[in-house]
């Protein structure tokens, strides 16, 4: 119970949503219960315990085919592609293509969804940080993605790579910083430098990517113009960025709000909109910091929202629209939705919010990944 020490169980007694999935995965009931989060909430470590005491094993629930294609394409499709094919969203992979299947595990393959990548587009998807699947739906995506493989597995050494990250550096400047920028935080390609990959990656892995490449992608086979050496100092670099995974906690979901609308007694803010839809970060930070009335939503799994979200913003996930409208006002206050992809999420809630009837809802153009990247205000975590 120290995960929230310095904070009275009181300030956490929040609803917990129960879940519950028949066999085909489909959402039967939910049930609220209120609970004092002071029973829920435990140290990252048991977390961390908790999710290695199921993986390789699958819950009570069936893992299937079926039940992996209807949570893929309610949860994967949007930003990876429907068949796996990637980049619906910038920087999401191509799962199916088959140079990554072939250097993965399924280990791999499962921590990558339930943890996420914290920092990019990929939010950690186990119900246990605040995503939306249990382990019986993350077995499945695994048997799903697994399907798509056509070729034999890689066989890899469990050896480290023995590399020199100094001179690594000069041939990553040169030949890798244009895609996965100078800290390997990313820029058209996905990013290098995670530290939920490099948790998870081995050497040998980062290795065959690098000779091999993946075909089909921008990402080439370095194995044809470098050395042996050179590639091992590439991966000497990029194993020096290790850093320890941000703490995760258990966390409530749904959290709570008491209050959804900012400013309430401020002036509407006056935003001059791109395709009658996406406003500016600029726009946004200035009508907040002038007191106007406007709802922020942060669109992406909670999981995310916990790590980092715009002061003021409600969690409101993009695939659970009905929960959040039951909180607004119906009158014409602004709503603005954001998530980091910049536009998958925050597109999708808005399309839903104004289907519903609310008509002032727009979304943040740049996302939120953007807004933080370039200075703009963020509230760290719980
Ligand atoms: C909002 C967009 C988005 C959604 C939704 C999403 N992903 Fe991702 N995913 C990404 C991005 C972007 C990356 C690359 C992150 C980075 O730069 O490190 C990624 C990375 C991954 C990786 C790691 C690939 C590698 O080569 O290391 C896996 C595996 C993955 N996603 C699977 C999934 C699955 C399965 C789902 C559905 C449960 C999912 N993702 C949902 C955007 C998304
Ligand atoms: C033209 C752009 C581009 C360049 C240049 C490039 N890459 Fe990539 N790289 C990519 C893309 C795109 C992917 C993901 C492809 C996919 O699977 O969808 C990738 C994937 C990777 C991965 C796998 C990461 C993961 O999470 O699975 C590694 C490792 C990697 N690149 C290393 C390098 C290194 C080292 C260099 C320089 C020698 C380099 N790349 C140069 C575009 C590039």
């Amino acid at each position: 119970m120290s995960g929230l020490s310095g904070m009275s169980p009181g300030d956490w007694t929040a609803r917990i949503r129960v879940k519950k999935t028949d066999q085909a995965g489909n959402w039967m009931t939910w049930a609220r219960l209120a609970l004092s989060a002071a029973l829920v909430a435990s140290t990252a470590a048991q977390a961390g315990a908790k999710l290695s005491a199921t993986q390789g094993s699958t819950s009570a629930d069936a893992v299937s085919l079926t039940r992996g294609t209807q949570v893929y394409s309610k949860y994967c499709a949007m930003c990876h592609g429907e068949h796996g094919e990637g980049y619906a969203a910038d920087n999401a992979s191509a799962l199916a293509n088959q140079d990554f299947l072939v250097s993965v595990s399924d280990g791999f393959l499962r921590k990558s969804i339930a943890k996420g990548r914290p920092g990019t587009a990929m939010a950690a998807h186990a119900s246990l940080y605040g995503g939306p699947l249990d382990d019986a739906d993350i077995d499945s995506l695994v048997l799903l993605i697994r399907s798509w493989q056509r070729e034999p597995v890689a066989q890899l050494d469990t050896n480290p790579v023995l590399g020199d990250p100094v001179t690594g550096r000069g041939t990553y400047d040169q030949f890798c910083t244009a895609c996965h920028g100078e800290h390997g935080q990313g820029v058209t390609a996905i990013s290098l430098n995670n530290p939920e990959f490099l948790a998870i990656v081995t050497d040998q892995q980062i290795r065959r990517t690098i000779a091999h490449g993946r075909r089909g992608t921008p990402m080439a086979a370095f194995g044809e113009h470098l050395s042996a050496d050179a590639i091992d100092n590439l991966v000497a670099l990029i194993r020096s960025w290790k850093r320890e995974p941000p703490q995760r906690l258990e966390l409530p979901v749904p959290i709570e709000f008491p209050e959804v609308v900012l400013n309430p007694d401020g002036p509407p803010p006056q935003f001059s909109l791109r395709e009658g839809r996406y406003v500016s970060a600029q726009q946004l930070d200035a009508a907040m910091r002038d007191g106007a009335r406007l709802i922020l939503l942060d669109a992406r799994p909670p999981s995310d929202w916990y790590l980092a979200h715009i002061p003021g913003a409600v969690s409101a996930p993009a695939y659970d629209p009905d929960s959040i409208m039951l909180l607004l006002p119906e009158d014409d206050t602004w709503i603005v939705s954001y998530c980091a992809c910049p536009h998958k999420y925050s597109d999708q809630l808005t399309d839903a919010l104004k289907s519903a009837g609310f008509e002032n809802a727009v979304v943040l153009d740049e996302g939120v990944r953007w807004w933080q990247q370039n200075g703009y205000p963020i509230e760290y975590g719980p």
